[in-house]
């Protein structure tokens, strides 16, 4: 990297705010919010639900969340995480597995590497039989 650049940020407050800015921008693409708006919760009940299927069944969003519900996961597995709890991280039932792709992201933006994430799933739409996935492996 030329001398003239930036050099990466290694204290504590900046590995907070770059995990910060790579797990949000990583929520506006997993919710497809990076060019499009969430549906409107505050919009009338059948606009919401009308939009809702159209933004996360009929779109690109790789997850039914929206964005709270991201963040939500990430709160939890950051109190995980603070109070030692152990073990791995689970999503049963996934669709397109967006929220198990950013359950990888939290562990690998924290650090984490002694736990796994895995994937239940029919993966065969409604019905079957779940099985199981172990993601972490595979996600880069
Ligand atoms: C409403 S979607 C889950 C949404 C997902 N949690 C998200 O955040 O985007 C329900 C999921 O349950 C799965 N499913 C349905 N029946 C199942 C079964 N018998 N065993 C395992 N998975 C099943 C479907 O394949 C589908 O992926």
């Amino acid at each position: 990297m030329p001398e003239s650049l930036p050099q990466p940020a290694t204290n504590a407050a900046s590995s907070a705010a770059l995990r910060s800015l790579y797990l949000n921008l990583l929520k506006r693409f997993l919710t497809n919010t990076l060019f499009d708006l969430e549906p409107d919760i505050d919009d009338d009940e059948f606009r919401f639900v009308r939009d809702r299927a159209e933004h996360y069944v009929k779109g690109a969003a790789l997850s039914m969340l929206p964005l709270a519900r991201l963040d939500n996961i990430e709160n939890c597995i950051a109190d995980v995480l603070e109070r030692g709890v152990p073990g791995d991280l689970i999503e049963t039932g996934i669709w397109r597995g967006g929220a198990t792709v950013f359950m990888c992201a939290v562990l690998k933006a924290y650090g984490v590497t002694d736990r796994s994430v895995w994937a239940a799933d029919s993966f065969e739409g409604l019905g079957g039989w779940p099985r199981l996935l172990g993601l972490c492996d595979i996600f880069p």
